[in-house]
């Protein structure tokens, strides 16, 4: 089993889509760890209500993104964990922490990468005048945004489109392919070890 960490900043919807196709017999991996950088936010809730250990490392309580960093990948090698998914974690990773998860951090981002990156990506979009736009996986590495794509979904842009109207549009296929996107990558490393 790949034992899988999940890394939210908020509701963690992509989190609930994840546990629930973790539920799977068959399922290569096992969400064992939940870890929010603020407190009190819904996917804290959402872990609790699965069972699923959970905690709160706060930003806010270091000095620096490293000093941050180094408690967060202690306690990701105290619970022992494979992979980590990045789910509305919004917190920028350091180079120094990504190159000790080399191929190991997914993240879900709402835009057909490598178009949109960073924030507001759905307004981004509206303000392109784009007529489709989706959601991508993709690898962690040192760029924003930038890591290799390992899945999509497109949704269309319809007229009239609105940031919530096409946020929830994205969002309901994020749900979709987060989780298959987690099992190919969980199957492979499986059939690595
Ligand atoms: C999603 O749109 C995700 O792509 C982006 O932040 C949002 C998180 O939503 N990175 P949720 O917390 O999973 O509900």
């Amino acid at each position: 089993m790949v034992e899988v960490a999940v890394l939210v900043s908020g509701s963690g919807s992509n989190l609930q889509a994840l546990i629930d196709a973790a539920k799977a017999p068959d399922y290569p991996a096992n969400i064992a760890l939940v870890i929010s950088n603020r407190p009190g936010v819904k996917a804290l809730e959402r872990a609790a209500q699965a069972d699923i250990p959970h905690l709160v490392i706060d930003h806010k309580a270091f000095d620096s993104r490293e000093a941050f960093e180094a408690v967060l990948h202690d306690t990701l090698r105290a619970h022992e964990i494979d992979l980590i998914c990045l789910a509305g974690f919004m917190r920028v990773l350091t180079g120094g922490f990504v190159a000790k998860w080399p191929k190991r951090i997914l993240n879900i981002h709402p835009s057909l990468l490598p178009a949109f990156k960073g924030l507001h990506v759905q307004q981004q979009a509206l303000d392109a005048g784009v007529e489709k736009s989706g959601c991508t996986v993709h690898y962690v590495t040192e760029g924003l945004d930038d890591g290799p794509v390992l899945g999509q979904r497109q949704v269309p842009v319809l007229e009239g489109d609105n940031v919530e109207t096409l946020s929830a549009r994205i969002l309901r296929e994020e749900h979709i392919l987060y989780p298959q996107v987690l099992r190919e990558i969980a199957k492979a490393l499986k059939s690595r070890s």
